[in-house]
C-alpha cells in the first residue's frame, strides 16, 4: 500500500478533493497517511482530523534551515511516507527532501505552467496577473518537484477560457474546480504506476492511451 503524505498551508480544498478520490476509489492502493502543514490553525488540519489522517505543523521559522530538513524527513520516515503532494504548500521544499523522494513528490500550481510561475506566483497573484495579461486561456498545472519553483516536468494541465465579464476571482474559482479535478488524476496514476515516459516527457496512461 502506497502511502501519502499531503503539504499544505491553507484551506486544503486539494487535500480534500484527494481525500475525496481515496474514498471514492479513484486513488487506490495508496492511503494518505500524514498531512503536513507549514502553518498552525489552518482549516486543512480540521480536514484531516475529521478523516483521521495524522498530521503535524512544521514552521520555517521554528528550525535553523538543516533542522527544518531534519523535521520533515523525521516526520515523513515515521509514517513510511514513499509519495509527498503539495497542494497549496507555500514554503519551499528542503533539497534533502526532494532528493530523498525525487521522481515522487508532485505539485499543483494554478495556471499554465511556464506562463504565470516561478518566485512571487502563488494564490490569488497568478490570478490577478492573467486578468492583467488579458490572456484569453488559463488552467491549473500538474507538475513533478524538482530543485527549482514550478520548474519539474508537467505531467497534467487542462485549460478554461477566461472571459471579458470575468475578475480574478471568478478566474481563480474556474482554476481551483479544473485543480480538483487534475490533481487526484495524476496523483492516481503515480500510485499506479501509470505515468509513463516519452523522450524524457512523463504523460499519464490511461487503459490503452497515453495523454
Ligand atoms: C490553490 O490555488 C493551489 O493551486 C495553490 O494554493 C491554493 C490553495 O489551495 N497551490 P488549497 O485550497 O489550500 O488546497
Amino acid at each position: 500500500m502506497r502511502r501519502i503524505a499531503v503539504l499544505v498551508s491553507g484551506s486544503g480544498s486539494n487535500l480534500q478533493a484527494l481525500i475525496d478520490a481515496q474514498q471514492s476509489g479513484q486513488i487506490s492502493g495508496a492511503q494518505i497517511a500524514l498531512v503536513i502543514s507549514s502553518k498552525p490553525n489552518v482549516f486543512a488540519l480540521e480536514r484531516a482530523a475529521t478523516h483521521g489522517i495524522a498530521s503535524c505543523v512544521i514552521k520555517t521559522s521554528d528550525y535553523l534551515p538543516a533542522e527544518y530538513e531534519k523535521a520533515l524527513l523525521n516526520a515523513l520516515t515515521e509514517q513510511s511516507i514513499d509519495t509527498i503532494v503539495l497542494a497549496g504548500f507555500l514554503a519551499i521544499l528542503p533539497q534533502g527532501v526532494i532528493a530523498a523522494y525525487r521522481g515522487r513528490i508532485v505539485n499543483i500550481h494554478p495556471s499554465l505552467i511556464p506562463s504565470f510561475c516561478g518566485k512571487g506566483f502563488y494564490g490569488m497573484r497568478v490570478h490577478r496577473a492573467v486578468y492583467e495579461s488579458a490572456v484569453k486561456l488559463t488552467g491549473a498545472t500538474v507538475h513533478f518537484v524538482d530543485e527549482g519553483i514550478d520548474t519539474g516536468k508537467v505531467i497534467c494541465q487542462r485549460g478554461v477560457a477566461v472571459a471579458a465579464g470575468d475578475t480574478p476571482e471568478t478566474i481563480a474559482a474556474k482554476v481551483l474546480k479544473i485543480e480538483h479535478q487534475i490533481l487526484p488524476e495524476v496523483v492516481a496514476a503515480l500510485v499506479a504506476d501509470r505515468i509513463e515516459w516519452v523522450d524524457e516527457r512523463p504523460f499519464i496512461r490511461r487503459g490503452e492511451e497515453i495523454e
